[in-house]
Parts: C-alpha cells; sequence; structure tokens
C-alpha cells in the first residue's frame, strides 16, 4: 500500500474552460500533502483529477499524465472504477449513506465493488477500519444504528472508515474538518497522522494552522485573475512553504497579506 502520485504537464478543462494549468508535482508515499490557495484556484479540481473524479462532470476532460507508481491513470483502457478502488476520497460535508447503518456504511464500498463478502470477514472488517479511523469505540455497541445518528466528526470519521475499508493506496481529503468543530477537527488531524504510515494522503484545507500541522509538504496554488487557469505556484516542504517561502505571491498568501 501507498504509492508515489506524479502530475506531468496537467491541464484541466470543463468544457472550453482551462481552469488549472501546467501543474508539475511529485507526490511521496506515505506523506501528507497539502493543497492551499485562495477559493477558485483550482485545488478541488486538482484532487478530483487524482481519483477520474473530474470526469464524472459532463464535457470536464484531463490532458496531460497522472501516475501512480509509474502507471498512468489516464491511460488507454484504464478502468476508472478501479482507479477510483486505488485513490479513495473524504468530502468536505461527511456524506454517511443516509438509510444504511454504521456497520452497513463501512462496508458499503466493499459491497460496491462487487466483492462477495461472508459475515464474519465483514465483522472483521467493519471492525479494523473503525478502529484505524479511530471511532470503534464510540460506535461499537450501535453498529446497526444508522450512520447519520452520529455527530458530524464521529460521520467525518466514518467516511474515513469507508474510505479505507476498500484498502486504498491514496486518500484524497477535500476539506474534510470544514464542517467540524476544533475538537473533532484535532481529532481528523491526529487520524491523517496515523494513517499517513500507510498511505499516501493529499489534503486540501483553507486553515493554514491545519496545513502546517498537518502536512510534511505543501503545494501553493493561485489564480490570476477571473477566467484565467489556475496554476502550482510553489511546492515545498510545509516548513519552508510557511517560514522561508521562495515566491512572493506564496509568501503574501501565507502571511495573510493577500489580495
Ligand atoms: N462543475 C464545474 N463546472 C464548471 N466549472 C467549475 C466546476 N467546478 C469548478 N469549476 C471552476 O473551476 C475553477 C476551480 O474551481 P475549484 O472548485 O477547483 O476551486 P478551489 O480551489 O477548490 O476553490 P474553493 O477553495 O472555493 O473550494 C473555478 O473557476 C470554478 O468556478
Ligand atoms: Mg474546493
Amino acid at each position: 500500500m501507498s504509492k508515489r502520485i506524479e502530475l506531468k504537464d496537467l491541464d484541466i478543462y470543463y468544457d472550453k474552460f482551462k481552469a488549472v494549468e501546467g501543474v508539475n508535482m511529485s507526490i511521496d508515499p506515505r506523506s501528507v500533502t497539502a493543497f492551499i490557495g485562495p477559493s477558485g484556484c483550482g485545488k478541488s479540481t486538482v484532487l478530483r483529477s487524482l481519483n477520474r473524479m473530474h470526469e464524472v462532470i459532463p464535457k470536464a476532460w484531463v490532458d496531460g499524465e497522472i501516475l501512480l507508481d509509474g502507471d498512468n491513470l489516464y491511460g488507454p483502457g484504464v478502468d476508472p472504477v478501479l482507479v477510483r478502488r486505488q485513490v479513495g476520497m473524504v468530502f468536505q460535508r461527511p456524506n454517511p449513506f443516509p438509510t444504511m447503518s454504521i456497520r452497513e456504511n463501512v462496508i458499503a464500498g466493499v459491497r460496491l465493488n462487487n466483492r462477495r463478502i461472508s459475515k464474519s470477514d465483514a465483522d472483521t472488517l467493519v471492525e479494523k477500519s473503525l478502529t484505524g479511523a479511530n471511532l470503534w469505540n464510540e460506535v461499537k455497541d450501535r453498529l446497526d444504528l444508522p450512520g447519520a445518528g452520529l455527530s458530524g466528526g464521529q460521520q467525518q470519521r466514518l467516511c474515513i472508515a469507508r474510505a479505507i475499508a476498500v484498502e486504498p493506496e491514496v486518500l484524497l481529503m477535500d476539506e474534510p474538518c470544514s464542517a467540524l468543530d476544533p475538537i473533532s477537527t484535532l481529532a481528523i488531524e491526529d487520524l491523517i497522522d496515523e494513517l499517513k504510515s500507510e498511505y499516501t494522503i493529499v489534503i486540501v484545507t483553507h486553515n493554514m494552522q491545519q496545513a502546517s500541522r498537518v502536512s510534511d509538504r505543501t503545494a501553493f496554488f493561485n489564480i490570476a485573475g477571473t477566467g484565467k487557469p489556475g496554476k502550482l505556484i510553489e511546492y515545498n516542504s510545509t516548513k519552508q512553504i510557511f517560514e522561508n517561502p521562495v515566491e512572493k505571491q506564496t509568501e503574501d498568501y501565507v502571511s495573510g497579506r493577500f489580495g
């Protein structure tokens, strides 16, 4: 588990609109990479291109290559469903399936992948995934109650349990804490720190403290103006980005002197 991701000359379009231009970067396995930058600069767009969720949007397309340990995710014959199994995603708003129990939510992804699974294997997987998501102790006595009945922070950890149950190589998170209180946010940050020993993690965040707490490397994206494509301005160790950035744009942004 855990693979290197390389983006090569990546341009990302919504129909004729080029939303992101010329991104080149290499993301280490077993590390956390933060994507930061102003609203509309393309962070979510780049993130969604990493598991071929971008093309789910009508007329959305990608030019360039994304390699997962050397294999192009956009190569001919590559099945996007298999890509999404290897590259899991957690969204801004916790989105457990509302009609499913906690247990069913955890194994939902495995079932979607058409893997038949015995009752005892399912029980083992549910416990392992919920333990991995730091949620087991809080829910072990109510696995058959609806996932929607948990608190927001618990729901987000349930979604992380669902994502890791399919044993992906990479975990993408798009502002996973923006709907959570500070305590739940710290719980998710601790979890991210634990998960990085097994996964390649990419997290989009507007919270500078969060980026500096959880990530090893930070990518700063920016946009030159409305209608212009977003670009990767600087990609470096998180320490360097926040303490001694190379680009003036980065410095202005991380010090709050933006706009
Ligand atoms: N479904 C879509 N259809 C058309 N254009 C889109 C779509 N989603 C995003 N865009 C455009 O692509 C550009 C990048 O948007 P994106 O959502 O990636 O920005 P972001 O950096 O994630 O912003 P935020 O911080 O507000 O989440 C914006 O100009 C946006 O309007
Ligand atoms: Mg976004």
